[in-house]
């Protein structure tokens, strides 16, 4: 995707559609658009008078403007409400303008930017979050269709900007460039079939982010691991052979300090069940049990190109979970690299499991703070459905910052609860714990497990079962990957970098 910033008047400018923002109720039309209007005839007032166009959240109204002007469609994007607008909105208009220009098979869109006379934002933070939408909105995953009909996709986005302020525009407009890749990027990891996204493959997705970021990389193969004692994960492992990988990306932002904070991310490649098998349907859906790791992976990429001042770690430790011959059973102990052992009772329970070495290899490390981010739970989908991520914490104040991060990225995470009450649900009779806590709360008893292993470091776990993959399409979303919580953790560097 290319994006560009042009100073031109509005008519003027020769593109297949030109965008512009209204809100549900504006009374009357930004001076820009006003002259276009003029130019039309008043077309779009009459419009807005007849109620074709109302403004709402997602409303897009394409009008053709048979050579008036020289954009060939004036694009009406609603904004919403005024009142009730939030930065978000301007994503969601900029992904559903593009979105619909997508079925229509045009492949250039010119953004006329909101001026901070109308959203209140400065039009740096307005270009990224266009980008933002924009990039995400005209994001799919084409790559398997072998015929053209499937469209050929926008390839070029331009911001249409007042003179004097094209470079705080392009410095907005590369901001959102690079949040916005990362998080397409974590989309396609996760919207690709299993076969093509075996551990392996995540490993040498991380080595080229890492090439190109200048990062530190290792990548950790099962022999290395089993030197490390990271045998909980291992266990996860033994069903398949496509063998493990522990990936750990290291960004140095302040060379010599501490680590500042440790992403770790569940990266299942696919996740049958193993011996306690998943039912065949929509079983499919479970290639995209890698999402968390997909996005703090992602996230490096852009923490790379940001360059905050900080000490940031990726640690994903990617696995396939298959019944096989020596796939590990229900009713297996297993100890864990901190010593604890764990009876496995249902080998459906993996995540968790693999999760367990990673804490403590975050731990030893020195890490300051934990942030795991794992399609972990059934339970928290029944919870808080495709919309909100669970989210679980030691730390209020960490937890704080996550959530603040959501809400500016439209990533949106809502806290549940860690009563110590709930651990006697995974009291084992043979083992430290037991990998299930029983069906009620389900999703607070796995968080609770991964707690035994963050130990005393401040920690949040993010449950995004729900929200890294949807059924339908939502916001900037299509179907499948979401990329969530990729721009989340990127906004969260931001923040403790700021700190
Ligand atoms: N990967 C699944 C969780 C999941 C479910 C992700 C639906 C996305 C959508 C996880 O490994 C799992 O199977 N969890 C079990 C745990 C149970 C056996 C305690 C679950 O949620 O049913
Ligand atoms: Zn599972
Ligand atoms: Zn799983």
């Amino acid at each position: 995707m290319q994006y560009n910033v042009i100073v031109q008047n509005a008519d003027e400018i020769k593109t297949g559609a030109l965008a512009v923002f209204y809100f549900q109720g504006q009374d009357s039309l930004s001076g820009k658009l006003e002259a276009i209007d003029l130019k039309l005839g008043g077309i779009i007032k009459q419009l807005i008078g007849v109620g074709e166009i109302k403004g709402k959240a997602g409303e897009v109204t394409v009008i053709h403007s048979g050579s008036k002007v020289k954009p060939q469609r004036i694009v009406v994007c609603g904004l919403g409400k005024k009142d009730l607008f939030k930065p978000d909105a301007i994503r969601q208009a900029a992904g559903s303008a593009c979105k619909n220009l997508l079925k229509k098979n045009i492949n250039e869109i010119s953004f006329l930017l909101p001026e901070k006379g109308m959203t209140g934002l400065d039009e740096e933070l307005a270009a990224q979050l266009l980008v933002e939408g924009a990039g995400l909105g005209a994001w799919s995953f084409k790559k398997y269709f072998t015929s053209p009909d499937n469209g050929s996709g926008i390839d070029v986005i331009n911001l249409v900007a007042t003179d004097g302020q094209q470079e705080r525009i392009k410095t907005g407009v590369e901001k959102g460039r690079i949040i916005t890749e990362a998080a397409n990027l974590a989309r396609e990891m996760s919207n690709e079939p299993a076969n093509y996204m075996k551990p392996s493959d995540m490993a040498r997705i991380a080595e080229q982010v890492a090439e190109e970021g200048n990062l530190e990389i290792e990548i950790l193969d099962q022999l290395m691991m089993k030197e490390l004692g990271m045998r909980s994960v291992l266990a996860v492992a033994q069903g398949s052979s496509n063998l493990p990988n522990f990936i750990i990306m290291k960004y140095n932002g302040l060379p010599g300090e501490d680590i500042d904070l440790a992403l770790v991310g569940k990266a299942v490649t696919f996740d049958s069940g193993g011996i306690s098998i998943k039912p065949s349907e929509k079983m499919e859906a479970m290639k995209m049990d890698m999402s968390g790791g997909a996005a703090v992976i992602a996230a490096m990429k852009a923490i790379a190109a940001l360059k905050p001042a900080l000490n940031v770690v990726a640690l994903v430790a990617a696995v396939e979970n298959l019944p096989s011959g020596t796939a590990q059973r229900p009713g297996d102990v297993v100890k864990a690299m901190n010593g604890k052992t764990i009876e496995v009772i249902s080998t459906d329970a993996e995540g968790r499991m693999t999760l367990a070495d990673v804490l403590t290899y975050a731990g030893n490390m020195g890490a300051k703070r934990i942030v795991d981010v794992a399609t972990l739970t059934g339970a928290c989908v029944i919870a808080l459905g495709e919309v909100a991520t669970g989210m679980f914490s030691n730390n209020q104040e960490l937890a704080d910052m996550v959530k603040e991060a959501g809400e500016e990225a439209g990533e949106y995470m809502w806290q549940m609860p860690m009563y110590d009450e709930y651990k006697e649900q995974y009291k084992s009779d043979v083992a430290d714990f037991k990998n299930v806590g029983g069906r009620d709360g389900g999703a607070i008893t796995a968080a609770l497990f991964l707690g035994e292993f963050a130990g005393t470091v401040p920690w949040v776990h993010l449950d995004v079962a729900g929200t890294a993959m949807i059924g339908k399409d939502r916001k900037y979303w299509s179907k499948g990957g979401t990329g969530v919580p990729a721009r989340t953790l990127i906004n969260l560097v931001l923040a403790l970098a700021e700190k």
